[in-house]
């Protein structure tokens, strides 16, 4: 079992603390604006050169909202040339012509063709859900290094056969959760490992959306047909239904190709909880929600409330968590992940983490610590710790950092170039999917989920 760590860790803490605040003498209690100044620590980077020799050429499949900003990221990591890309939607192939203006650009509907190329080193799969698994597993046998959008898998039962294509193939594969590279994520882990909130016993997050294009009603192009979209393509490996271009542009809101809020949003969560706490998932998943608002014949709710119990671990203590995403809050655009310890809580932002640190301060002139005995005369002290507002320490990335996107575009390339390791593997990604997925199980079946995250499976209780 885990050792306590709380006094060493603390010592390690307080000691990188006042190294790393120019003059501080540990955080102030009353904060002044200079103070503020004071608590604001720059996280930075520093970055490789590559020889310009080194290209890398890279293609892309599906070539929609996400797929675009992937190819557009990953080809201002030096030495990434995109060559090809791939899409079921005519308009998206005659954008991407006009978007990445080399006359060599190749594009086709054909994922495989893609695959058969000799000038394609690596691709990047951006597609709906439910084509994650089959064009990785397919693109990895062909010898190509893979960027796969979250969620990794659009089933549980999916994950192992990317797991074993990755081993068998030996090509870098890494999952689309950009957070995961970000400086804050990076941040967080060192303070938890630091000690900076003690022990870890609970953690939330939340996305707050009002907008129908936020709820994923997206627009449809006036040209969309059987003759524009190769709906036959898409449908290949899932039930069999007339053309519906719905279907197709909103495919988020239909079980047989999207994974519902808890696959788009809370899969980015359990990556950047998993990679702060170096846990491997939680063992019991419970969610409910509902559709309230957005009844627009989607399949699937849009609030939504999941509850997961991680359990004691050599990494970490056993600590609860709770996640909430709310398509109809006015409130819009709000999210966060928070982490709960025994010292302390932060909030982890891709760019940014503030900590905020309990002062157990006791109070001399607090009445309520003193009491007398009525009989003897006798007064006692209450040793007990009071609950002053925490002190708050700010971490943000330095100004011009290019955010987390372009670091994970970054490491996957890096890792290409040099043989090495992602920070989001399949093993990491399927853990990361497992308890979304989950999730959804949970509230379509009305039942508490049961997994053993270690060996990669679903218990029946
Ligand atoms: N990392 C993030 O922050 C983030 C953000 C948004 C979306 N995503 C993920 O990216 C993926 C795409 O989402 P999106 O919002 O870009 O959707 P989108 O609908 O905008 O784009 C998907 C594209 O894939 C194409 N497509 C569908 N099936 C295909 C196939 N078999 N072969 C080739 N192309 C195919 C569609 O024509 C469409 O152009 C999803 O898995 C989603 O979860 C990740």
């Amino acid at each position: 079992m885990r050792k306590k760590s709380t006094e060493r860790s603390r010592r390690s803490f307080i000691s990188n603390i006042t190294k790393g605040v120019i003059g501080a003498t540990i955080i102030p209690s009353i904060v002044t604006a200079k103070d503020r100044k004071r608590n604001l620590i720059e996280l930075t980077r520093s970055q490789q050169n590559f020889s310009a020799n080194d290209q890398v050429q890279v293609a892309l499949i599906g070539s929609g909202g996400m797929g675009t900003a992937d190819a557009n990221t990953c080809i201002t990591v030096p030495g990434v040339k995109l060559v090809a890309v791939c899409d079921l939607y005519d308009g998206r192939l005659s954008e991407a012509k006009k978007r990445w203006t080399n006359n060599d650009l190749y594009t086709t509907r054909d994922y495989l063709e893609i695959l058969e190329r000799k000038d394609v080193d690596a691709v990047i799969i951006a597609t709906p859900d439910h084509w994650h698994k089959d064009i990785s597993v397919a693109a990895m046998n062909k010898g190509k290094h893979v960027y796969c959008e979250k969620p990794m898998v659009h089933d549980i039962t999916e994950g192992p056969a990317v797991i074993d294509a990755q081993k068998k193939n030996k090509v870098v594969f890494q999952v689309g959760s950009q957070g995961m590279s970000s400086l804050g994520n990076e941040k967080a882990k060192q303070l938890l490992k630091e000690g900076a909130i003690g022990e870890l016993n609970y953690a939330e997050a939340f996305y707050a959306r009002m907008s129908p294009e936020g709820a994923w009603q997206y627009p449809i192009p006036a040209d969309a047909s059987p003759a524009t979209v190769d709906w036959d393509r898409y449908i290949a490996n899932t039930t069999k239904r007339p053309f519906d271009k719905t279907r197709f542009f909103r495919w988020r809101n239909y079980r047989d190709y999207g994974t519902g809020v808890s696959g788009d949003l809370f899969v980015h969560l359990f990556s950047s909880l998993h990679f702060v706490t170096g846990s491997v998932g939680p063992n019991k998943i419970m969610a409910t929600g509902g559709l309230r608002y957005w009844k627009d014949g989607r399949e699937v709710p849009d609030i939504m409330l999941g509850m997961f119990d991680y359990p004691d671990t050599k990494i970490h203590p056993a600590f609860n968590l709770s996640v909430r995403v709310n398509f109809v809050d006015g409130t819009g655009g709000t999210n966060y992940l928070r982490m709960v310890g025994s010292e302390g809580s932060m909030t982890v932002e891709w760019d940014k983490v503030t900590l905020f640190k309990n002062r157990n301060i006791i109070d001399a002139t607090d009445p309520l610590l003193k009491t007398k005995n009525v009989n003897t005369g006798k007064e006692y002290v209450y040793e007990r710790k009071s609950m002053v507002p925490p002190e708050k320490l700010e971490y943000t990335a330095e100004e011009g950092y290019k955010g987390a996107h372009f670091d994970h575009h970054y490491n996957w390339i890096n890792a290409i170039r040099n043989n090495g390791e992602v920070a989001e593997n399949p093993l990491f990604g399927y853990r990361a999917a497992a308890p979304a997925l989950l999730c959804n199980d949970s509230y379509f079946s009305n039942n508490i989920m049961h997994w053993d995250p270690e060996n990669l499976k679903q218990i029946n209780k």
